[in-house]
């Protein structure tokens, strides 16, 4: 095991997209930033160097930290943000996972331009679990903002009424043909014909699940959020934010050129999105001239091809890093989410759009608030009151119809959920599953459910309101996949089940990228366990707030 080491300044760049030049924030120069590329077992060192205007921090999505709670990264939770011309050394262990995972800035919008691929493989005399490939390549699906990303937020903030469209989607950070003065912004991946090739595909889009495909081609899934998989054969991949999908693709068509395409899914065709697709390609050696070929694209709203993709997979019993799923649970949890609304508190002409309330979000309706000074991180360690409350209900505090749209007009009790920071302490060890009940109070929508620090086993998923005593037999204890995030289905519930391994303080949210300051939230407080399983003091760098 190596360690590896970084170094990634962070400040303005400039770039052209769609017809105009733009000042981002980016990561040494680019958009994505680097790849890190390491090797299960190595140790990863960054050296953030903050010469944006902005506070920011970093978080490696999916990345477990053991006993390294500080390097987590989400702003106020793990630690407070470097502050513009301020540096911090994130140093971390990559230990019992491997596959495709990322880094993107937690600090407002800023993940929109500050993100990479941090790609593990086996350690050396270690092998993949499917045939050797011929090359790999990583696939960022991003979103692009003309505005400045952090204005796009505070505005959304400000009208309280949500962002406004993301101008164009990009394949590694590129919009593609499909977009204006974008010919030359298209993503080409180089092919020859007869080989296998490994596509590491991260959806690093804010505000959107995707549909990927390739024109005539299809996939083998072997591993999701960096958890291989049971060999898995598709034409269309689907990826809720904070997903990535490690597929085969094997180049047996006829030599021209083939789109590879990602495009919108939504469950609520109803609800204004950026219905844009982005185009790269995939070119064969000796490609005819012919223009490429498309797919055929499934409808923006095809919620049973995206179930389908979700719950179909399963993981890889007995593969390199599975873990069997724990039998005995500690901690049963059912936790209800979803859009609702708040009381307009802004005052001014944009104020929440003219009407009196501003949308909302909430967990077993609490809206998170992160706190304002201390992290909670550093409030636990330093056993400081008052930053957080360990009160965070198990239960709802209403049982009803949770898919019942006509909540959106008498639901009042959970439409306006109060504001709070409550986190829910967990013993050491302790196996716990969560049902993640997704309501429909206002918007009816998948969540992208992300846990920081833990992947979980999906025991099962399904729609309408989960019951105990129908769905406990759907469960898959043998094989079920692993992950960090699950687009809980619209109107519908998933059921996860992972062990409290890692002592500390630990993010849960949606990781559409608006509903978290919203404060479709909640955290985990890890208790310590025996040594060496305790919350190990800050590193000397730690930003001060
Ligand atoms: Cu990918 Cu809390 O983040």
């Amino acid at each position: 095991a190596a360690v590896v080491e970084r170094t990634f300044n962070i400040g303005n760049t400039t770039l052209t997209r769609l017809c105009n030049q733009y000042v981002i924030t980016a990561v040494n120069g680019s958009m994505p930033g680097p790849t890190i590329n390491v090797q299960e077992g190595d140790t990863l060192v960054v050296h953030a160097i903050n010469n944006s205007p902005y506070n920011i921090t970093l978080h490696w999505h999916g990345i477990f930290q053991l006993l390294t709670p500080w390097a987590d990264g989400p702003e106020s939770v793990t630690q407070c943000p470097i502050r513009p011309g301020g540096r911090y050394t994130y140093r971390f262990n990559i230990t019992g996972q491997e596959g495709t995972l990322w880094w993107h800035s937690h600090s407002s919008f800023l993940r929109a331009t500050v993100y990479g691929a941090l790609i593990i493989r086996p350690r050396n005399g270690h092998s993949y679990p499917f045939p050797a490939v011929y090359q790999e390549i990583p696939i960022l699906l991003g979103e692009w903002w003309n505005a400045n990303v952090v204005d796009v937020e505070n505005t959304a903030t400000e009208t309280g009424l949500g962002p406004v469209n993301s101008d164009a989607y990009t394949i590694n950070g590129l919009p593609g043909d499909s977009y204006s003065c974008s010919q030359n912004q298209t993503f080409q991946v180089h092919v020859t014909h007869g080989k296998t090739y490994l596509l590491r595909i991260i959806n690093a889009a804010l505000n959107e699940e995707h549909f990927f495909m390739i024109a005539n081609h299809t996939f083998t899934v072997v591993a999701v959020d960096a958890s291989y998989t049971a060999p898995y054969n598709t034409n269309v991949i689907v990826l809720g934010p904070g997903q990535t999908v490690d597929a085969l693709v094997t180049t047996n068509q006829s030599p021209r050129s083939y789109y590879m395409v990602f495009s919108p899914y939504h469950s609520n065709p109803n609800v204004g999105i950026n219905a844009n697709i982005t185009r790269g390609l995939f070119v064969y050696d000796y490609a005819t001239s012919a223009s490429p070929v498309m797919p055929h694209l499934p409808a923006q709203n095809d919620t049973p091809t995206a179930h389908r993709f979700y719950s179909n997979i399963t993981g890889l019993a007995g593969g390199p890093h599975w873990v069997p799923v724990p039998r005995h649970v500690d901690e049963n949890m059912f936790v209800t989410f979803g859009i609702g609304l708040d009381h307009c508190n802004e005052t001014g002409p944009n104020a929440c759009g003219g009407l009196n309330f501003r949308l909302s979000a909430n967990m077993n309706n609490e809206s998170f608030v992160l706190p304002k000074g201390l992290s909670m991180l550093q409030a636990l360690y330093q056993n400081v009151s008052g930053v957080y409350t360990t009160d965070f209900p198990s239960n709802p505090p209403y049982v009803f119809d949770y898919t019942d749209p006509a909540l959106a007009t008498n639901g009042t009790a959970i439409a306006f959920a109060p504001k709070s920071t409550k986190v829910k302490v967990l013993r050491f060890n302790s196996t716990v599953q969560v049902v993640l009940q997704n309501t429909a109070i206002l918007a009816m929508e998948n969540h992208p459910i992300h846990f920081h620090s833990f992947n979980f086993h999906v025991l099962a998923q399904g729609f309408g309101n989960y019951d105990p005593n129908v769905d406990q037999s759907k469960f898959n204890l043998y094989n079920p996949q692993m992950r960090n995030t699950i687009a809980v289905p619209v109107g519908g519930w998933a059921v996860v089940r992972f062990q409290a391994n890692n002592p500390g303080m630990w993010l849960v949210h949606c990781h559409f990228e608006t509903h978290l300051p919203w404060g479709l939230a909640m955290a985990f407080l890890v208790e310590n366990g025996p040594a060496p399983y305790v919350l190990p003091p800050p590193p000397a760098d730690l930003p001060q707030c």
